[in-house]
């Protein structure tokens, strides 16, 4: 694991950019695993920039988000679906056809969840995944828990973090409670994965997920055992280290 410690969000942000972009160049057909969240609102700003003012091309480019809301339609301004259009998919030249994310809506769940492993392996797997991390030391949406998940699925969310996106609705109430999600084997089974997080409140999710014990209570802490994963976060995140 490699750790860069950078002085802002906005240095975090163009070395996350730089980092998703020099994938994009060296394979023009790469799959990538992408995150919602406000961290990585930045790097996204700074990739449609690429696109748009030096041509970065998006349009061999596969994508799979993280996860998405359970109940939340595509078009509901607090899903993953719209937060992507708006934050990424909008401003660059990827294909429609070339984007995935969990259908929220799914009347078969379980088949849902399949279907999103099985386009995942057919797409010739992640290449690069980009993740931010919970509070509580959550990647994706894997809650803490007695065990770490493995494939994609449907899970509940934790009170905190009920609480911390709650910032994004008009009331915790509106929060969903359950979301589809990359299991913790989906993600680890991504060649290259870059984790950002920035602020204070990220501090000590980042200490016990890199140096404490691999623990499923800290989801992010099995990062520890991949061979090609690099953290980038800012002074207030790295305080504790
Ligand atoms: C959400 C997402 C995660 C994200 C995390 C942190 O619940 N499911 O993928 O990394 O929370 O979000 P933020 O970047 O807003 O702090």
């Amino acid at each position: 694991m490699r750790v860069y410690v950078v002085d802002s969000y906005g240095e975090l942000s163009a070395k996350a950019a730089l980092i998703v972009a020099g994938q994009v160049a060296f394979k023009a057909d790469s799959v990538l695993g992408l995150c919602t969240g406000s961290t990585p609102v930045g790097m996204y700003k700074e990739l449609s920039a690429m696109h748009q003012k030096q041509g970065l091309d998006f349009s061999r480019v596969i994508t799979f988000n993280l996860d998405e809301y359970y109940g939340l339609a595509p078009d509901n301004i607090q899903s993953y679906h719209y937060f992507m259009k708006k934050n990424l998919f909008d401003h660059v030249n990827i294909k429609q056809e070339n984007i995935h994310i969990p259908d929220g809506l799914a009347a078969d769940i379980d088949a849902e969840c399949d279907r999103y492993e099985e386009a995942i392996q057919k797409a010739g797997g992640i290449d690069l995944q980009v993740l931010g991390i919970g509070r509580n030391g959550h990647i994706g949406f894997n809650e803490p828990a007695a065990k770490f998940s493995a494939a994609t699925f449907l899970t509940e969310l934790d009170e905190d973090t009920i609480k911390a996106n709650a910032r994004f609705f008009a009331s915790p109430g509106e929060v969903p409670t359950c979301a589809i999600t990359m299991g913790i084997k989906t993600i680890m089974q991504a060649k290259k994965i870059l984790l950002l997080a920035n602020g204070p409140e990220k501090a000590e999710a980042v200490r016990n997920a890199v140096k404490g014990d691999i623990d499923p209570y800290v989801p992010a802490s099995i990062l520890q055992l991949h061979s090609d994963c690099t953290f980038i976060i800012d002074r207030e995140a790295a305080k504790y280290l």
